[in-house]
Formats: structure tokens, sequence, C-alpha cells
């Protein structure tokens, strides 16, 4: 079963203009977070960064950035962003003498080796949830821990049980783009959850093409998660409900704002 093959192409539509809109997120990461916590980061590693739409804006802020997805497709989409980008000309400026300024790495993120370390980790808009299983989010957090210098600062996000829960019982969302529509369901898959996309394209003739996919996700109860964190030596600095600031039992979206000690 094909995951974010044609859903691609609308899924930024539907994450950043409809759920989550990206300005207000990097801003978020750039001034709540950072600033905040690492205000001298250089450079940042970004894990599952899917087309580079956070790590574009990112860079714009004298951040070196190296973008890792285990995706082609969605690396080659973000190499095409960063070329388009306004910044081109200075990226290039700022090649001269230095590290380099982005990097494009094909690689999962469970398992992989820079052989550098980064002042700040980030894994945005709960692409953790990605990985099904327990033991892929452990070497998930040893690889950041990996790849972080001291005091380096490690940004996630999750979805939580609770929300993955509720959406199971929520009615199907519907969108319209241009002429296609989309219609997203989850289901809980014995012990994942999963995402039903049906996408349906008008064609030439008038008709509408049905192509489904499916994206997976998991995730774990905060606790447990914050506990596998302090193990491998982070400091949990903060933990954020994205919507509503403090954390509850009914948070739907926590950020884990931690450091390497
Ligand atoms: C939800 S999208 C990322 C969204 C993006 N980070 C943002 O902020 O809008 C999930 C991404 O995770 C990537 N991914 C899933 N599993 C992965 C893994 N094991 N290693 C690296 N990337 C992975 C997918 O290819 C996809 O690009």
């Amino acid at each position: 079963m094909k995951t974010y093959d044609k859903f691609l192409k609308y899924y930024d539509e539907i994450v950043r203009g409809v759920n989550s809109p990206l300005e207000e997120e990097v801003e978020f990461l750039i001034e709540d977070v950072i600033n905040e916590h690492k205000p001298d980061t250089k450079n940042i590693l970004e894990t599952a960064c899917w087309t580079g739409v956070i790590a574009r804006e990112i860079i714009k802020k004298w951040y070196s950035v190296t973008w890792l997805d285990m995706s082609e497709n969605m690396l080659k989409m973000a190499e095409v962003n960063l070329k388009t980008s306004p910044l081109t000309p200075l990226l290039r400026r700022r090649g001269g003498g230095q590290k380099k300024d982005a990097g494009l790495v094909l690689a999962d993120m469970t398992d992989f080796d820079l052989e550098e370390t980064f002042d700040t980790v980030l894994c945005n808009y709960n692409s953790i949830c990605h990985l099904l299983k327990w033991e892929d989010w452990v070497k998930f957090i040893e690889m950041a821990n990996k790849h972080l210098e001291k005091d380096g600062l490690f940004v996630f996000d999750i979805n939580t049980l609770y929300e993955f829960e509720n959406i199971t019982k929520d009615f199907a969302q519907f969108y319209t783009f241009w002429d296609d529509n989309v219609c997203l369901e989850m289901f809980k898959v014995g012990w994942y959850f999963e995402w039903l996309v049906k996408i349906y394209e008008k064609s030439d003739d008038g008709r509408f093409d049905l192509t489904t996919e499916v994206v997976r996700e998991n995730s774990f109860p905060i606790s447990k998660i914050e506990k596998e964190l302090k193990q491998q030596g982070f400091k949990v600095l903060e933990k954020i409900d994205y919507h509503y600031g403090e954390v509850t039992a009914k948070s739907e979206r926590v950020y884990f704002i931690c450091k390497k000690k």
C-alpha cells in the first residue's frame, strides 16, 4: 500500500494551510524554543524533514540546516524547495570557507551516522509517530543523542494517544483542492493507528479517479517517553501543549524540549 505518494501533493495544504499554519509554527520554534533554550544554535539537524518546509524557513535565521528523510521523493522536493528559495544566493555566499550550509541526507532516523554533531536536533509535526514500535522511538532518541553537542537541544512533538483515539472516533475529514477531493479517516489497527487516505482526482474527461493510500502512526504515554529521555541522559526542560500551553491528560499535540546533559 502506498504512503504519501499522491497524498504528498495535498499534505502541505491540509497541514500547513488548514491545521497548523507554517508561519506560526516556525515562529514558535525559533522564538519560544531555540532562542529561549539554545540561542547560540548555529547548526540544526532536521529529521523527517519532509519537503523541507520547516528547514527552508528556519535557515533564514542564519542557521545551517541538514535535512534528513528516508524518502527519496521527499528529498527531491526538498532540493527543489531549497533551489527555488530566495535564499539561494545567500547560501552560496555563506558557503565559502564554512561548513556546508544545507545538506540533504537520505537515511532512516532510527539508524544513521553523520559523523558530526549539531547544536539542535528537530523532529517536527509528530513525525516521530511514524515509528510504530517503541524500540524505534528508543533508537531515534539514541540517534539524536549521538548527533548532539553537549548542552545541545533536542526538540520533537507527538500526537498523543488521546488525540489518536479521538480521531478514530471522529467523522471522516473532507477537503477540496482545485478539482480534487481528499477524504481522511483514522482507524486503530491492532497496536497502531492508520490513516486511510482517499484521493478523488478529476480527470480530463470529467470523471474522478480514486487512489487509496495509508499512513501508519503510533504514540506512547508521555510519562514513558519522558522516562526514556531521562534514562538516555536528557534533561526535559519543558513539555508544551502546542495548542494550550499546559500539558494535561487531554493534550492533543505535545512538544518535548530537551537538553543533552
Ligand atoms: C508528517 S511528514 C513530516 C512533516 C514535516 N516534518 C513537517 O514539519 O511538516 C513525515 C515524514 O517522516 C518521514 N519518515 C517516516 N519514517 C521515517 C524514518 N524512519 N526515518 C526518516 N524519515 C522518516 C517521511 O518520509 C515523511 O517525510
